[in-house]
């Protein structure tokens, strides 16, 4: 857990979040390897991506398809991913896939299905 806090706290400068001042970064474990992501805003709020999101589109990038765990780092946080995001890494996870919040505290542990206990499948 101390090597991708390290990881997460080196990469999280890089959220480009000039108009929440809310920096996130995410990164997801997929098939023995790591995928980084940042959230990125936009003076058009609506189309500001979030750092899971962005993680997730790095990891499909790659040809990897299946998400072993996530982490979330915020100097805020700990904080959980938004709706949309949960429906994203449910896509690529299943129900028991952890996602690991980290904040400057510590962090917490929930499984994806806690997170999103009704999450639309086709
Ligand atoms: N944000 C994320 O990147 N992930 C989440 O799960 C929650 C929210 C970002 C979006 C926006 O850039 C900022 O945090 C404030 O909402």
């Amino acid at each position: 857990m101390e090597r991708v806090r390290a990881i997460l706290e080196a990469h999280v400068e890089r959220a480009y979040a000039p108009y929440s001042g809310f920096p996130v970064v995410a990164l997801v474990e997929a098939e023995g390897e790591s995928f980084l992501g940042v959230n990125v805003e936009n003076p058009s709020f609506p189309l500001s991506q979030c750092a899971e999101r962005n993680a997730v589109a790095a990891m499909v990038l790659a040809g990897k398809r299946r998400i072993d765990r996530v982490h979330i780092y915020s100097p805020k946080g700990p904080i959980p991913p938004c709706g949309g995001c949960r429906q994203v890494l449910l896509e690529f996870g299943s129900p028991g896939t952890e996602v690991v919040m980290h904040g400057p505290e510590g962090y917490v542990v929930r499984t994806l299905g806690e997170l999103l206990p009704l999450g639309f499948r086709l």
